[in-house]
């Protein structure tokens, strides 16, 4: 039996330093309550800490940035709330559109569009139509994203494709069933922050964060910057990564 290809780095020449970046950007709620202020103004400095990491991250080489924005099970949360989270979304896709389009950023929007306004739709689409032939930067917005739902979504089209005549089942392999992720066209993430303190995926990027390098800083999201990025770049580099083979000098 011929072994699975070994997962790599997403930037092959230099491993040492990660490429993909993935954020789960937790703790708005608690910056604001601890300040004696309501939810919705932590979601508005968050969106400042976003900009100033997205720059940073730009700054700093990387090639593609992953930001867990609106989770499906986000919806549990009251409907105000909500919607204080889609116009953000809003407001941020406006307002820096036009910039982010010169600066030579895709922008791509993971998750599904089910359920989703339609102003917010065209938005999403607007913004990834104007960038798609931008190839400086890539900025994924997860909005409307979980991991589960996205490997279910992915599942059906493998199945629709099977039917259809367009995909051999037995052809179905882990190279082939990335075809029908969201992100089937990114190199899998290198290194995941999540702030807040919290340990744990909250459903986000099951599949692609199999071999991703976990980073978790006590920092609430609106205070995160260019430092914590370095910071969280630093831990990343003075790991070592295997999949699944033996440390380096050990064969
Ligand atoms: C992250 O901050 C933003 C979203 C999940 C949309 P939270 O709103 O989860 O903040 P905490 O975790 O309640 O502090
Ligand atoms: C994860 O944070 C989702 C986003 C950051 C968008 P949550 O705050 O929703 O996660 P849990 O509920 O603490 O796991
Ligand atoms: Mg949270």
């Amino acid at each position: 039996m011929s072994a699975a290809p070994a997962p790599t780095a997403s930037n092959g020449d230099d491993v040492s330093r990660p490429g993909h970046v993935a954020i789960i950007m937790d703790g708005n709620g608690r910056w604001a309550t601890s300040r004696g202020l309501p939810r919705a103004v932590g979601h508005e400095r968050g969106v400042e800490a976003l900009r100033r990491t997205v720059e940073a991250a730009q700054k700093l080489g990387l090639e593609t940035l992953t930001v867990f924005s609106f989770s499906t099970e986000n919806w549990r949360r009251p409907a105000s709330e909500v919607s204080a989270l889609f116009g953000l979304l809003k407001a941020y896709v406006k307002r820096d559109l036009d910039r982010l389009t010169r600066e030579g950023v895709r922008i791509r929007v993971l998750g599904t569009r089910a359920g989703l306004p339609a102003d917010i739709l065209a938005l999403v689409e607007r913004a990834e139509q104007r960038t798609r032939d931008n190839a400086k930067f890539n900025l994924c917005i997860a909005f409307n994203y979980g991991g589960r739902e996205e490997l279910v979504r992915a599942a059906q089209a493998a199945i629709k494709a099977g039917l259809e005549g367009k995909l051999d089942p037995d052809s179905l392999n882990e190279d082939t069933f990335e075809q029908f992720l969201d992100t089937s066209d990114l190199p899998d993430p290198d290194l995941l922050i999540r702030t807040s303190g919290e340990s744990r995926l909250s459903n986000f990027l099951i599949w692609q964060a199999a071999y991703t390098e976990l980073v978790f800083m006590d920092v609430l999201w609106p205070d995160f910057g260019e430092s914590h990025l370095r910071e969280a770049i630093e831990t990343y580099m003075a790991r070592e990564r295997r999949f699944g083979g033996l440390a380096s000098g050990a064969a």
